[in-house]
């Protein structure tokens, strides 16, 4: 399958921003560990980072035709983005949503998710794993008849 990732603002910092929650891998750390699980389970992977709510938009606009599936930290705009969600709605891709944290035991404006409802499913509290687990799942969608 053909998968884009999409980091949101602020994730771009890994490695040197709260680390005591985010970890130190930075997200090049992260993104070559994808590569090499996508490598080996015959998957296609983009990314995209952005610390911008339209650029953002506009991404998930243009994987239309493009990609089978979205693996997405949307960080913050996980909580107030109604353009994002839109726009996940809009493409009809299906996309599983990813937190490092486990956003339901954070502040409580952290505990509300706007892409949740219409995801497919979501992995939240495992760290960078999470994008591991969420590849290998849209690696399995596609892989069975
Ligand atoms: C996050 C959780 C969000 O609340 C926060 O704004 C982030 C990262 C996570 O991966 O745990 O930037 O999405």
């Amino acid at each position: 399958p053909r998968i884009l990732v999409i980091h949101g603002p602020n994730l771009n910092m890994l490695g040197t921003r709260e680390t005591e929650l985010y970890g130190t891998q930075t997200l090049d750390d992260i993104e070559r560990e994808l590569s090499l699980l996508a490598q080996q389970n015959g998957a296609y992977l983009e990314f995209f980072q952005s610390n911008h709510e339209g650029d953002l938009v506009d991404i998930i606009q243009g994987a239309v035709d493009r990609f089978n599936a979205i693996i997405i930290n949307a960080a913050a705009l996980t909580h107030y983005s109604i353009a994002l969600v839109d726009a996940l709605k809009a493409v009809q891709i299906p996309f599983i949503e990813v937190h490092l944290t486990n956003i339901y035991a954070r502040e409580n404006f952290r505990q509300k998710s706007l892409l949740s409802p219409v995801a497919q499913g979501g992995i939240f509290g495992l760290g960078s794993y999470g994008y591991s687990l969420a590849l290998l799942a849209v690696c399995q969608w596609f892989n069975k008849n």
